[in-house]
Parts: structure tokens; sequence; C-alpha cells
């Protein structure tokens, strides 16, 4: 059977023109203004619209936004007049495959949407396929080849399998902590309960205490009523406490007594309720630092750190940054309807060589603004920001053994305190093996302080 398009536009000469020379190879469907073609859209499902930005009665955007919403799939490539990039933009973000601009030549067109409904033919294989995948694996869409991940992936199988009822999840931002937390829930074949997920960070400490642990009727004024909490939310299965390093000190004293006794009280409530969820905390701060700061309880620093999970930055696993990549490319090809390549050659050795300090949201991040901002058919080194084309402008110190260039007197500084370190903080002895005199030794320790203020506070 063949494949139906839709053309809507309000110009009669266009609907026309185009239907004729579509019409030996589909079936066509016209509407000449934007309600009927909301209308044909729902009745017909037609496989590709090529939609109009100007419309009376319902502007093209706003049309494919109530497609979107109503749950239509299919493809669109937007019509859009001379200028109208933000419309275009907008509508890529909305799932459109492609816009033209008017006037087009017919040529241009036609292989426009035949390769709109090429891409339609792999999504639909694709989401079958996927369907069917994330149900099985709890490793679904989470990418890792390299050694490093391997590991990881085999300790949260372990981890998921056991009783393990507390698990701390470090990592730096971006690297992933998330994806860990599910899998390690999707691990465990009893859990029948939800994942609960909650921000430390992002809530009032009080108003986190009430969330956690529920409270009973008139606890506090706003208490009318009695209220479940989190934990018991997630009774059976996973409530995982992300940024945990951002919770105040008083309730880590609660949350210790929690994961100690396995017991709780609602906030106003005196009986003793069971904990049933395995709680998973999450946290990019070095923990043993804010433990040594005063700001994270040692206790529960200890009770939290039974079992660690250490999730890898990107930069100390480039072997995961192509199949990374292209997991992302793949992505949102499907999701803009795009036909970009796999990476490889100077460009994946320039991501590789890339120090990443976003980690993966940041892969993830250029991949999906590249696929948006540029038509294209290759990912090549021009769509590359410069930060990451230029690695010496931003230096970065890998432990990791990997060669990162940076400026002399980074270097400079870095030797100067090592001897400083050698000489336990004795500067005229420093100065002396170094063959600079004090006065310079300062200077220097003192420029590359100042340095370092600045470049931090660059990164955030
Ligand atoms: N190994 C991976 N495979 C596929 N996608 C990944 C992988 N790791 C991270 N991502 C994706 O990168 C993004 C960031 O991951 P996530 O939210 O898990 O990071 P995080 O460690 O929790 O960061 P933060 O500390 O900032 O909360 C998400 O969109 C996630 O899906
Ligand atoms: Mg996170």
């Amino acid at each position: 059977m063949s494949q139906t398009v839709l053309i809507v536009d309000d110009e009669q000469t266009l609907r026309w023109s185009l239907g004729e020379a579509l019409k030996d190879s589909y079936r066509i469907l016209e509407a000449e203004d934007g309600p009927t073609g909301l209308h044909l859209i729902q009745e017909e499902n037609p496989d590709l619209v090529l939609l109009d930005g100007r419309l009376p009665g319902l502007a093209g955007i706003e049309v494919l936004e109530q497609a979107r919403k109503g749950g239509f799939k299919g493809q669109v490539v937007m019509m859009t007049a001379y200028g109208e990039l933000e419309t275009a933009v907008k509508a890529m973000k909305l799932g459109a495959f492609d816009f033209i601009s008017k006037p087009f030549q017919l040529e241009k067109m036609s292989k426009t949407i035949e390769n709109a409904l090429q891409a339609s033919k792999l999504k639909t294989a694709n989401r079958q396929w996927e369907a069917a995948q994330s149900k099985s694996d709890p490793f679904h869409d989470f990418i890792g080849e390299s050694p490093r991940m391997h590991e990881l992936f085999e300790k949260i199988r372990k981890i998921g399998a056991s009783r393990a009822s507390t698990v701390l999840i470090q990592g730096e931002s971006g690297s992933g902590k998330e994806l860990v937390a599910r899998a390690i829930h999707r691990s465990s074949g009893q859990s029948t309960g939800p994942v609960v997920e909650i921000n430390c960070a992002a809530i009032p400490e009080t108003l986190l205490e009430s969330e956690l642990f529920g409270h009973e009727k008139g606890a506090f004024t706003d208490a009318k009523a009695r209220k479940k909490g989190l934990i018991e939310a997630a009774a059976g299965g996973t409530l995982f406490l992300d940024e945990i390093g951002e919770m105040g000190l008083q309730l880590q004293a609660r949350l210790l007594r929690v994961l100690e006794n396995r017991t709780f009280r609602r906030v106003g409530g005196i009986e003793d309720l069971e904990v049933k969820a395995r709680i998973v905390a999450a946290t990019n701060k070095n923990l043993l630092q804010e433990v040594e700061e005063v700001r994270f309880r040692q206790d529960l620093y200890y009770r939290l750190s039974v079992i660690v999970l250490d999730v890898p930055p990107l930069r100390q696993r480039p072997e995961d940054v192509a199949p990374l990549t292209n997991f992302f490319i793949d992505r949102f090809n499907h999701e803009l309807g795009k036909g970009v390549v796999p990476v490889d050659g100077d460009v994946l050795d320039v991501l590789k060589s890339y120090s990443w300090p976003g980690n993966i949201r940041e892969l993830k991040n250029l991949v999906e603004r590249v696929l948006l901002l540029e038509d294209l058919a290759q990912l090549d080194l021009e769509h590359l920001p410069r930060e990451i084309r230029e690695p010496d402008t931003n230096p970065q110190m890998g432990s990791d053994g990997v060669f990162r260039p940076e400026p002399l007197t980074a270097v400079e500084l870095r030797h100067i305190l090592r001897t400083l370190e050698y000489t336990n903080g004795n500067k005229s002895r420093a100065a002396t093996i170094l063959g600079i005199s004090r006065q310079t030794l300062r200077e220097k320790v003192k420029q590359g302080d100042r340095a370092k203020a600045t470049t931090a506070g660059q990164d955030d």
C-alpha cells in the first residue's frame, strides 16, 4: 500500500503543483487551513505531513504541537518563508524531520520527502526493537565498553541480586549516577516496588524531612492530614537520595538512625515503621573531604560507604567515547529525523582527547546541539566548539596518565608546590633547591593561586 502524504497550505497553486508531482508515488491529502490539517492528521494518521508555517486558523507550529500532543508520530516537514528560522528551530524541537524554505524546487522537496519516509520506517522498526529490549535488560541504554564500565556493570548486577540495603554511588557530575541507580533497581529481581527519587539539594531541610518520613495529622500547622513519606512510597523498591552531600547535618543524624535500625517515624508520629526499600544515595562531592570540613557526619559516611560504586569520569575511559557519541547520534537522528553517520577519524581522536569536565551529559548536549542546528551528513571538526578542538586552551591535569597539554606556568606551579611539600613548607630551603630567591618563590605561588581562582570561576 502506498504511503499517505498530507499537504497543508493555504496556497492552492502550491498544493496543486506538489500534488501533481507526488500523486504517482503516494496517496495525497490536502488541507487549506490549520484546523482542517489537524483534523486530517487525527483522522487519517498520514505517514508524512508537509506543513506550511503560516496558515489561517492555526499556525503550522501549533498544528504540529497539537498533533504531537495527540500522539501523532508521523514525519513532518515544515515549509517556512524566508527568515522564519525561529519557527524552523521550534519545529525541529517538536520532532519535525526537516524544514524547507519557500520558494523551493520540486526536486529538493521530493528528495526530502523520500528521506523523511525512509527515516520513519527505521524509526518504527527501532521503536519496536527498543520496547522489546527495555523490558528484559537492566542495562538498556546504558553504554559502556571500557573495562572500567564492565567492572561497574558486574558490580551493579551483584548488588542488585544481593540484599544490600544501602548503596552509595560516587562520581563527577554528568557521569551517569542516576543511570547506575536505575540499573541497580532493575537488576534486583525481587523488587516489586517503584524507584522513588528525591534530590536533597533541591528541597529545604524542613520540607525534606516530612517528604522523606511523612507526617501525622497536626504534626505542624499545614499538616491537615496524615501523609506517607517517600520511604514508605518506595516500599519493595528503591529510594534514590540524589545529592546526599547537600543534606543538612540534622537530617543526616535522622537518616543515620534510619539506616542503622531500618525503622523510622513519621514527623509527629510515635509508631516505629519498618523501612522496606533499598536506599541508594548518590553524590558528586568528595564526601571524605566534606567529613573533614564538618559538613558531613563521619558516622553517616561510614554507614553509607559499606558498599560504594564509583562511576569513573569519561576522561578515564576513552574507549567509551566512540560508542557513546554514536549512541547519541543514533538517538538524535531518530528524534530529529536526521541521518548523520557515526564518527571516526580525526573527529573521534579530538573527542577522545578532550577532558569532558561535564562528562556524558556534556557529550550528549553537544551531539544534540550540533544535530539540531546544523544540516549535516557527518560530524566534522568544524562543528565542534573551540574548547574541544583546541584542548590546550583548557588545560586539565589527569591523574589517569593521559597527556593533556598545559601552559608552562601551570607545570612550574605544580613543581614549586611539590618542592614545598618536600621541604615541609620551608620556603628558604625550597627556594635554594629551585635556584630562585624567596621573593620570586612567593610571587610565583601568589600568581598561581590567582590564576587558579579565575579558572575555577570560569568552570561553572
Ligand atoms: N553510560 C551512559 N550511557 C548512556 N547515557 C548516559 C551514560 N551515562 C550518562 N548518560 C546520560 O548522560 C546524562 C547525565 O547522566 P546522569 O543524570 O546519570 O548523571 P549524574 O551522574 O547523575 O549527574 P549529576 O551529578 O549532575 O546529577 C543523562 O542524560 C544520562 O542518560
Ligand atoms: Mg544526577
